[in-house]
């Protein structure tokens, strides 16, 4: 592509996008402060979760933990019990790392200084800088390469770290002074209009009369990307066993997938017999890398067995986070 016939065609998309984001934009909980702090919480969280699951916990989570020195206060149980059913809980962890370097030192002004807080990539740390400090610091995603190849007819492999670079400089060179607007505005394109799944509304898009992939039709062949990784599939037996109105729970190793948070018994070959089966069912988790086909049974269990904590429901709710892949089996609880 003639980069100079790119670049102006990219200025032209930049006051159409921002007169199109003044009207079009969705209210959501996170937009409209610039308290750092919280972008970072809503932006940690927007990571691996769709916006619809984040609004669900924004604002609770900043109810219980409302500045960095809270969080970076708070117990690490209270904290993963909070995030409880966001997933991935690597985030929570480092977010509270993050609270404790910015309770100790302040809020980061600069790329570095956010940059190096805990969990904060390339993405997170232009995001908040553009959000908060209205800042040219490009927050570049796959979403924003969807719209920004659609619009170019790029053929950049999106999965080349090189290709994604070239996308951020070119972003920089025409960030407008309304940094937080535009910013959030590319993102809200790409997740309302220019659509991940299935086929753009481009009628609705501000871009329409420019966008080269609109043109010639061929809006569906960008991005280009690099064939998939098959993820592994693992089958599982889970167990949740039940005696009077308690249940069995364990803690997951301290390292890896998932971990340090609470699962019912699970077992990759058959489980021991641990009593009378009341109920089973399948279900299917799906991780970045990684499948789980699990088959659950509710089981009257025998005894207390002794290697497994033993909570009533009530106390799972309050002090024991179980994450979002057991959610089939967690309905159980409540039987
Ligand atoms: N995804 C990541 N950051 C976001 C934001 N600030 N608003 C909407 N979606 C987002």
């Amino acid at each position: 592509m003639e980069e100079d016939k790119s670049l102006k065609l990219l200025q032209r998309a930049v006051p159409l996008l921002l007169e199109w984001y003044g009207v079009s934009k969705r209210t959501l909980p996170w937009r409209g402060t610039k308290d750092p702090y919280r972008i970072l919480v809503s932006e940690i969280m927007l990571q691996q979760t769709r916006v619809e699951t984040v609004k669900g916990y924004y604002l609770t989570f900043l109810e219980k933990f409302p500045t960095a020195e809270a969080l970076a206060a708070a117990d690490e149980a209270d904290v993963l019990k909070a995030w409880e059913g966001l997933g991935y809980y690597s985030r929570a962890r480092n977010l509270q790392k993050a609270a404790k370097t910015i309770a100790k030192a302040g809020f980061p002004r600069d790329f570095q200084g956010v940059r190096a807080l805990s969990g904060v990539g390339d993405y997170t740390a232009g995001a908040i800088l553009s959000i908060a400090y209205d800042l040219p610091c490009p927050a570049v995603d796959g979403n924003v390469l969807r719209i920004l190849t659609r619009l170019l007819e790029s053929e950049e492999n999106i999965d080349d770290e090189r290709s994604r670079k070239k996308f951020r400089e070119a972003l920089r060179e025409v960030y407008p002074a309304q940094a937080g607007d535009f910013c959030q505005a590319l993102m809200e394109l790409g997740a309302i209009v220019c659509v991940p799944n299935g086929l753009p509304l481009c009628g609705e898009c501000p871009w329409r009369e420019i966008c080269r992939a609109h043109q010639s039709g061929r809006e569906l062949d960008f991005p280009v990307r690099s064939e998939k990784k098959k993820r592994r599939v693992v089958a599982l037996n889970v167990c949740v066993l039940r005696k009077g109105n308690k249940f069995a729970l364990k803690k997951r190793e301290e390292k890896g997938l998932l971990a340090g948070l609470y699962e019912f018994p699970v077992f990759e070959g058959s489980p021991p017999d641990f009593g009378r089966v009341l109920k089973e069912k399948r279900a299917k988790h799906v991780f970045t890398h990684l499948e789980w086909h699990m088959t659950g049974q509710l089981i009257e269990a025998n005894e207390y067995f002794p290697q497994y904590i033993w909570a009533t429901k009530e106390e799972i709710e309050r002090g024991y986070a179980i994450p979002n892949a057991f959610k089939a089996f967690t309905e159980w609880l409540r039987t």
